[in-house]
């Protein structure tokens, strides 16, 4: 039998101010964006900011419904907005922030499984890789290929 095995490049960083100066702007804008979070029943905030390679940054954060299943995390809803916004323009980074307890997470909250099924879709459908930044307040985590959170991932080549 054959062994495989995938890997995961986690770049750390202490401060913001580490991170290039358009990565660091968009931390900014993931932290600042969660405080319009709807998340009444988890009272979980998180912030997604989303860099376009034309430069526009799009936000978003989870919204919450009664009906549990309905809602949606921060990451979708702002990938699936710029999407809809420029549907032909490549997504180059992610940045996402949370905030519970009325504190910023020490440590960085990574994104859940059917959002990282969303952001290798958005990057294989631009066919460019995502970069990932994670805010914490110790630490924030960069992954700089979308892909790698999600080995064996689902994709349209198994419908062809
Ligand atoms: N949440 C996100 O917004 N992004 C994730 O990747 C994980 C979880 C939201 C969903 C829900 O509103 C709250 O965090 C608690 O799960």
């Amino acid at each position: 039998m054959q062994k495989t095995e995938f890997k995961i490049v986690v770049y750390e960083a202490q401060k913001i101010l580490e991170l290039e100066t358009e990565d660091q702007e968009l931390v900014r804008k993931s932290k600042k964006v969660l405080s319009k979070a709807y998340a009444p029943y988890s009272l979980f905030n998180v912030g997604a900011a989303v860099l376009l390679e034309n430069g526009k940054i799009i936000t978003g954060t989870n919204q919450e419904n009664s009906a549990y299943p309905s809602g949606l995390c921060a990451e979708r809803v702002a990938l699936f907005y710029a999407n809809s916004q420029y549907p032909t323009v490549a997504v180059k980074t992610i940045a996402i922030a949370a905030f519970h307890n009325n504190e910023y997470m020490q440590n960085p909250a990574p994104p859940c499984g059917s959002c990282r099924q969303v952001i290798i879709e958005t990057q294989t459908r631009f066919n460019k890789a995502i970069k990932i930044i994670l805010y914490g307040e110790k630490k924030i985590q960069i992954i700089e290929d979308a892909q790698q959170l999600l080995p064996l991932s689902f994709s349209n080549k198994f419908l062809e």
